[in-house]
């Protein structure tokens, strides 16, 4: 269980939809970021050590990192190549590549320690693609960090959900929210990699966020865990670090 003691907030990720994250000024560190980093130290990794940040956004993990070990060598990447405009000008000695994880891309193989993928995987009906490239872009005993929504019980969700204004105006529907189980993300694995360790780890909030709009997360009490996290389309998933390790 990672428990932050100083977590106040899930940052701009309580929010759901890639959009928002333009035109806003640069926030501080995102709560589960503040878990992923934790975790990348238990790895006890060479402070110069590489770093790809797959979803990168306009690259506020990668400020996270470079202020935590100032001699990683940091690469993100996005689809969107508006979001690594903002990124490049705001995180300064990293590398930006514009493409998808779901294409193979053969020069990211074998080169990377770490690879983080945070909020992406909900985004796809089928994440096997983005776990399998994903996976090879780390080094031979390197390791792919997801921070995702996933279940226990062992059921898969497909959602499409729109803002009911935005509907009527143009039937545009969002992705962003797929929940797929443990079990699920256990077969990806064995089936990408079987020799590949797997550990999950616990996102935990400490301590409750108020409802401020429907897409924006907060938190309620569910069983024991007095702040579980809930979305917009009243759903309540897990919240999760996955830890994959490539074997040597
Ligand atoms: C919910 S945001 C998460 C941003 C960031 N990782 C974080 O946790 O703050 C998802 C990001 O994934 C990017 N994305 C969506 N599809 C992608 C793909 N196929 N390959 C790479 N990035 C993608 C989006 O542009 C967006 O920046």
């Amino acid at each position: 269980m990672v428990a932050m003691a100083d977590i106040a907030d899930y940052g701009e990720n309580s929010r759901l939809g890639d959009e928002v994250y333009l035109g806003e000024p640069p926030a501080p560190p995102k709560e589960y970021y503040k878990a992923v980093v934790g975790i990348i130290e238990s790895f006890c990794l060479d402070p110069a050590f590489s770093l790809l940040d797959v979803g990168c956004a306009t690259g506020s993990f990668l400020a996270t990192i470079n202020g935590r070990w100032p001699r990683a060598r940091m690469t993100g990447m996005d689809i969107h190549s508006d979001l690594l405009e903002r990124a490049a000008a705001s995180v300064a000695g990293a590398d930006f590549i514009t493409g998808s994880v779901l294409a193979a891309d053969p020069a990211l193989r074998d080169r990377f320690d770490v690879v983080t993928m945070m909020g992406v995987v909900s985004i796809f009906d089928d994440p096997t693609p983005a776990i399998a490239n994903a996976l090879s872009y780390t080094k031979p005993g390197g390791r792919v960090v997801i921070f995702t929504q996933t279940n226990d019980l062992p059921v898969d969700v497909l959602v499409r959900f729109a803002l009911v204004e935005e509907s009527e105006r143009d039937k545009s529907w969002r992705t962003g929210l797929n929940v797929h189980s443990i079990a699920t993300f256990e077969r990806i694995r064995e089936a990408v990699d079987p020799r590949a360790k797997s550990l999950w780890v616990d996102f935990v909030m400490p301590f409750p966020l108020d409802y401020k709009a429907p897409l924006r997360a907060w938190t309620t009490r569910v069983g024991d865990d007095p702040h579980a996290h809930i979305n917009g389309l009243r759903m309540v998933p897990l919240m999760k670090i996955w830890v994959i390790e490539r074997p040597s």
